[in-house]
């Protein structure tokens, strides 16, 4: 059978475990030898026991578990080249030519680096006498699925990432339990959520818990903000409402660029209004706990596609991301979802945030 390996890289995020579950055990089942690579890229780099062979009851209780059983790493040997003849010569070794990636842009970018500098890595390691010519001739190509695991739903290409909505999960959660004690006090919080330099979670979380006010990187207010939303606060005080809830995206900017912070905010709101305020950062938490059913179910259901991905691959085929469209599972040119990811981060720093919006948006 075919050597598969599965590994997760970057930010963890709640649903990797049942994507890793639904490679090993479909992997297993079409007749595959079936690797993890523990620690991320580093574990592939430095190889031994990193590289392990999985077996059906190796994934087993883990669909339940936050984070990714098989640890996650930020890799900078992996950027250079002779990191990635060290993972080249680890992955012969063990007869692996199918990756499967979970992580967000930059882990599936450098999958795709390396796809692309296969052959020559292999004629590296044959002029240095590391791999025979047998090896060099069987183990030719190499494919990639990948899969975007990521709480911010910052990947275009895909409708959601996997663990985005166990992220809001836990952030609705967490504003569900402040509304009471901002009631009973007649408060202001402020909440700042993650999201890097995407609104999604932010937005969706303001949305979801009838919150006043929120700011997000993708829709920057005018400099005059701070008088737009006291004149807000105040119109829902004066209606009789007992608290106020306002949402901050960590990436949240004005329409000049100036960083909105939570400290920002309370600080007008303190000022300006003399209300009661307080700020509570989610932080970390919103990347643990367990992953919701949504999550779980996506999990699965792109890990078995990523699978069938490489069952079908011939030595043409592109690297691709499973992604979600609508409700279906299906596979994208990697490189062209990671253009457009990257495009949208251009746009933003350009300050096109209409133009961002709409590549983020269905092709
Ligand atoms: O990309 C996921 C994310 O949780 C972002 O929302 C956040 O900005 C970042 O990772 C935090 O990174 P770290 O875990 O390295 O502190």
């Amino acid at each position: 059978g075919k050597g598969i390996a599965v590994f997760t890289s970057g930010g963890d995020s709640q649903g990797m475990n049942a994507a890793v579950r639904a490679v090993v055990r479909f992997g297993i089942y079409l007749g595959c030898k079936v690797y993890f690579i523990k620690e991320g890229y580093q574990g592939m780099v430095d190889g031994g026991d990193n590289i392990e062979e999985a077996n059906w009851s190796s994934v087993s209780c883990i669909i339940h578990k936050g984070g990714t059983v098989i640890g996650s790493a930020r890799c900078k040997d992996f950027r250079e080249r002779a990191g990635r003849l060290k993972a080249a010569k680890n992955l012969v070794m063990k007869g692996i030519t199918n990756l499967v990636v979970i992580g967000g842009d930059g882990s599936l970018t450098g999958a795709n680096l390396f796809r692309q500098e296969w052959g020559s890595l292999l004629d590296e390691l044959l002029q240095t006498d590391q791999i025979t010519k047998e090896d060099r001739a069987k183990y030719s190509h190499l494919h990639i699925a990948g899969m975007v695991g990521s709480i911010d739903n910052d990947f275009c290409g895909t409708d959601m990432t996997i663990g985005t909505d166990s992220a809001l999960h836990r952030i609705i959660e967490a504003i569900d339990a402040i509304a009471a004690t901002a009631y009973s006090h007649q408060r202001t919080f402020i909440m700042e959520v993650m999201g890097r330099h995407c609104g999604y979670l932010a937005l969706v979380a303001a949305l979801t818990s009838e919150a006043d006010i929120v700011f997000i990187p993708e829709w920057p207010p005018s400099a005059d903000w701070p008088a737009k939303m006291c004149k807000k606060l105040q119109q829902e005080r004066a209606a009789g409402q007992r608290l106020n809830i306002i949402i901050v995206s960590e990436g949240a900017i004005d329409r000049d660029g100036q960083p909105i912070t939570a400290e920002k905010v309370k600080e007008v709101v303190v000022e300006k209004l003399n209300q009661d305020t307080r700020i509570t950062v989610l932080g970390h938490v919103q990347r643990g706990g367990s992953p919701s059913a949504f999550d779980r179910v996506l999990g699965c259901r792109m890990g078995a596609e990523a699978v069938m991905a490489l069952m079908e691959a011939t030595p043409e085929t592109e690297a691709c991301v499973v992604s979600l469209d609508g409700n279906q599972a299906v596979r994208l040119p990697l490189m062209e979802c990671v253009e457009r990811t990257k495009a949208v981060a251009k746009a933003m720093a350009d300050k096109n945030w209409d133009l961002a919006v709409q590549l983020r948006g269905r092709s």
